[in-house]
């Protein structure tokens, strides 16, 4: 939504205000915003401090929008944006009374406790913006993985399946949380979908095949959880997804080889699960915008297959710490866009190409680790233009 719409629809709501008497405005959105507001409990910043009845023009105070309700002519509360404002306490279930809310964005604060299961009443809503920041806020140093941080606040419990009754949401991001439990299927019903983001939470189960059914998805990142079972092969038939990221699960099966139909697919990252099997020969048949192949760690086995020089736009191949066997096809040499290679810690037989020069575009760190033999040992550890 642009700017300057925002800002008129707010100068509209506060004029209505001022004509008719605020006695209109004193309506349920400014007891359900009061209401909100008892559940940030901490709020050092004081950015709720105009948050009160004697300043009953709830359209003005901090992180409220409003539009005018065509309906009856009274003022709304259309976004809520209260991100990065040091508030902790937990998200207010009143928050789904607000019915014409588009766009709700707690991010990076401190808020614990679980998701309200009423934020299903908000037919509207178009974007859920709850990811923490505890990572990169107020522990800038720390690198290590969100649920090893003893006192980390941060939203808990399942995820409601109702709010797969969200239809009209585009954007849910929840990521950096601890949230647990399994990946509802009813998600699979938003329909408007364009990014789901649920990235370093706890949590487990499998992954719903439902989720196949987010025809709108762009972006879809499940990093860093507890998922187990295999990659339901119904993810293949996200024909806008752009941004796969399963890494760091528990991810068991192999491979699916209908990925290789996914033609509008950028980042394909499965890396640091336990699956097994061989990588598809079929994986570029349709990925043309394939630039990211990121398969690393999962216990890979048989060979390279040559069939991934048919990825036109591949830049970036991972394939190390898994059990390929055979040798490197010299086909690899023909992807001449490749700027990362990373072949180490394979079964790999023989040596490298010289045609490895043909790779001009090369650059960083590329490191191929050829294991020969245990007895040879050899070329261990080679690195090129590091
Ligand atoms: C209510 O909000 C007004 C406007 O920001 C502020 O001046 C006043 O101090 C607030 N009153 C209380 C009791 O917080
Ligand atoms: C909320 O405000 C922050 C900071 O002003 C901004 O970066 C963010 O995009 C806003 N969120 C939404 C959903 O507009
Ligand atoms: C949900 O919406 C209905 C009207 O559609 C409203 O009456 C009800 O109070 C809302 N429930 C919650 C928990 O906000
Ligand atoms: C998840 O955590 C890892 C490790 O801390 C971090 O590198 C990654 O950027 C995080 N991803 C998201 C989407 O938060
Ligand atoms: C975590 O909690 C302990 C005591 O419970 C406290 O001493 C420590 O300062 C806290 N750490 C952070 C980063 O808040
Ligand atoms: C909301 O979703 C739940 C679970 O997906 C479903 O049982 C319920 O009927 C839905 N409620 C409405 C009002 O659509
Ligand atoms: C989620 O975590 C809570 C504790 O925070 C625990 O009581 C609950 O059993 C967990 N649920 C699942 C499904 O693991
Ligand atoms: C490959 O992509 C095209 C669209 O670019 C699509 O029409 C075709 O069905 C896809 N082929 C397969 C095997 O998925
Ligand atoms: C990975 O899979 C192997 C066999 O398939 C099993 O023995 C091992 O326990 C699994 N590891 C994890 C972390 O799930
Ligand atoms: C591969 O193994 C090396 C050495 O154990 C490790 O440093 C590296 O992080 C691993 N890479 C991945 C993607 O697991
Ligand atoms: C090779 O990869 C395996 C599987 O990921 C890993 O356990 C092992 O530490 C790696 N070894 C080296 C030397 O990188
Ligand atoms: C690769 O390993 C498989 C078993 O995992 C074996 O059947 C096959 O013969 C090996 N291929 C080569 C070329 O060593």
């Amino acid at each position: 939504m642009a700017v300057p719409k925002r800002v008129l629809l707010l100068f509209a709501a506060i004029s209505f205000c001022f004509s008719f008497g605020f006695v209109l405005c004193q309506n349920q959105e400014l007891s359900s915003l009061l209401e909100v507001k008892k559940s940030f409990v901490g709020d050092p910043e004081k950015v709720l401090l105009d948050w009160n009845e004697s300043n009953p023009i709830f359209c003005s105070w901090t992180g409220v929008t409003c539009g005018l309700n065509s309906v009856d002519d009274s003022a709304r509360v259309v976004s809520l944006n209260l991100s990065d404002s040091s508030l902790s306490g937990s998200i207010s279930p009143s928050l789904g009374s607000l019915q014409k809310l588009l766009q709700l964005d707690l991010s990076s604060n401190s808020l614990t406790g679980p998701i309200p299961t009423t934020l299903s009443n908000l037919s509207s809503l178009e974007s859920l913006l709850l990811f923490s920041n505890q990572l990169t806020g107020s522990h800038p140093s720390s690198t290590r993985f969100p649920q090893e941080s003893p006192n980390r606040t941060s939203l808990k419990g399942p995820i409601p399946a109702e709010l797969g009754n969200c239809s009209s949401l585009a954007v849910l991001t929840v990521a950096v949380n601890n949230l647990n439990g399994s990946i509802p299927g009813s998600l699979g019903r938003l329909q408007n979908l364009q990014t789901l983001n649920l990235a370093n939470n706890s949590l487990s189960g499998e992954i719903p095949s439902q989720l196949g059914e987010l025809s709108q998805l762009v972006y879809l990142n499940l990093m860093g959880n507890q998922l187990q079972g295999s990659i339901p092969k119904s993810l293949a038939k996200m024909s806008n997804l752009q941004n796969l990221d399963l890494s760091m699960n528990m991810l068991t099966g192999g491979v699916p080889e209908e990925f290789g139909s996914m033609n509008q697919l950028v980042y394909m990252v499965l890396s640091n699960n336990n699956l097994t099997g061989v990588i598809p020969r079929s994986l570029c048949t349709n990925n043309t915008n394939l630039e990211s192949l990121i398969l690393s760690a999962i216990q890979l086995s048989g060979p390279i297959p040559i069939e991934l020089r048919l990825c036109p736009s591949l830049m970036q191949l991972d394939l190390s710490n898994n059990s390929l066997n055979g040798s490197i096809p010299n086909e690899i040499y023909e992807s001449v866009q490749l700027t990362h290679l990373y072949l180490h810690n394979n079964s790999l037989a023989g040596s490298i190409s010289p045609l490895i020069a043909n790779l001009s575009n090369l650059e960083g760190t590329c490191v191929v680790s050829q294991q020969v033999t245990r007895q040879s040992a050899q070329g261990d550890w080679n690195a090129w233009k590091s």
